[in-house]
């Protein structure tokens, strides 16, 4: 049997934590024959939730969870984790500044970073989910110099399964039978859902969403604005944001990163720029990667057309611009 991995999750006691360990504990995350010690951490606040989570956890009886550490103490909770899946964050409340709210948690990554560094499993993989997540990830990354750049992402995966998602509906296809799909840039509404390159299987062969969906324009407007506006959409409609798609999202993210992605299939992750496609290196930024023996890498070489470079460059320039007022908000 192999031995047990320990999987931080942050911010466990609130929304999306509680759709997410069940998850985990099932090995959805990790695969079926892995079994997972859970850490959760949350702030003092929320300790008493976060202890009923952890009975919960108990009661369920998961056969892979062979541990739960549930504590508000950061060191604690980042002990020995070799994946660390960061949820907790301060929310943007009305009124207040953008700045003032980067400043919060800037700070808490900034903490949660030297925690990871001098506490977590050499060769930790981190995954950020707490918005402004690319941002976030990247101050993570600064203050943890001894976890290599790679090992640093955040999450865009449920935009780019949303891309799947509306792509499956409009074409009365199966989603499992679209691939493909990009986001690129910032988890925000300057995000980039690019089909370009997705297909389709069909009983006559792979075909390109382009060639099926046959409205250029509902492509190029419709379709973009959908993905990009889908988390305020289910805020609308469920008067909470969105935590079933978002935790089974963050799954998706670490299964495919440890257990690879499927020959000839990309899956969108926010990673280190390397300079890929002219977009600047030093930002956490989404492209399209596969993964293989628990790296990813780049897909190179895929066409950009004139439209898609100012939807790539636009989103970049917002990144600068949140990582130019993260700075700023360090004290
Ligand atoms: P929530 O407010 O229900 O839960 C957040 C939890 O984080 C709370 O329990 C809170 O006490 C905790 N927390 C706050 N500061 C903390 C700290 N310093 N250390 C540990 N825990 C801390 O929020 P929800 O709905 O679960 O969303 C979490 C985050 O995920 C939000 O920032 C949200 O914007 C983001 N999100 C990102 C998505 C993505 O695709 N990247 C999708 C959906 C949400």
């Amino acid at each position: 049997a192999k031995d047990p991995v320990r999987v931080l999750v942050t911010g466990a006691a609130g929304q999306i934590g509680y759709a997410l360990v069940p998850m985990i504990a099932r090995g959805i995350m990790l695969g079926p024959d892995q079994p997972v010690i859970l850490h959760m951490l949350d702030i003092p606040p929320a300790a008493e939730a976060l202890n009923g989570v952890k009975m919960e956890l108990v009661d369920a009886a998961f056969p892979l969870l062979k541990g739960v550490v549930a504590t508000t103490d950061v060191v604690e909770g980042c002990t020995g984790v070799s994946i660390a899946v960061m949820v907790g964050g301060f929310p943007r409340k009305e009124g207040m500044e953008r700045k003032d709210v980067m400043t919060k948690n800037v700070s808490i990554y900034k903490s949660q970073a030297s925690a990871l560094e001098n506490h977590a499993a050499p060769n930790c993989k981190v995954l950020v989910v707490a918005n402004p997540a690319n941002t976030n990830a990247l101050i993570l990354k600064e203050y943890a110099p001894s976890i290599p750049a790679k090992n640093i992402t955040c999450l865009t995966r449920l935009d780019h399964n949303r891309a799947l998602g509306q792509i499956s509906e409009r074409l009365n296809v199966q989603v499992s039978d679209v691939k493909n799909v990009i986001i690129w840039g910032n988890h925000s509404s300057t995000q980039y859902p690019d089909v370009n390159h997705a297909t389709v299987k069909t009983p006559s062969g792979e075909k390109s969403v382009r060639e099926l969906v046959q409205d250029d324009q509902w492509l190029t407007s419709e379709f973009i604005t959908t993905v990009q506006q889908r988390g305020a959409a289910i805020i609308k409609a469920r008067k909470l944001s969105s935590a079933l798609s978002a935790a089974s999202s963050a799954c998706d993210h670490i299964h495919d990163w440890v257990l690879g992605t499927p020959e000839g299939t990309w899956v969108s992750m926010g990673v280190y720029s390397d300079g890929s496609y002219d977009v600047p290196p030093g930002l956490i930024y989404s492209f399209p990667v596969t993964c293989r023996d628990g790296e990813w890498s780049i897909v190179q070489g895929l066409s950009i057309d004139e439209y898609s470079r100012k939807k790539l460059d636009l989103s970049a320039e917002e990144l600068s611009e949140e990582k130019a007022l993260a700075y700023s908000c360090l004290t």
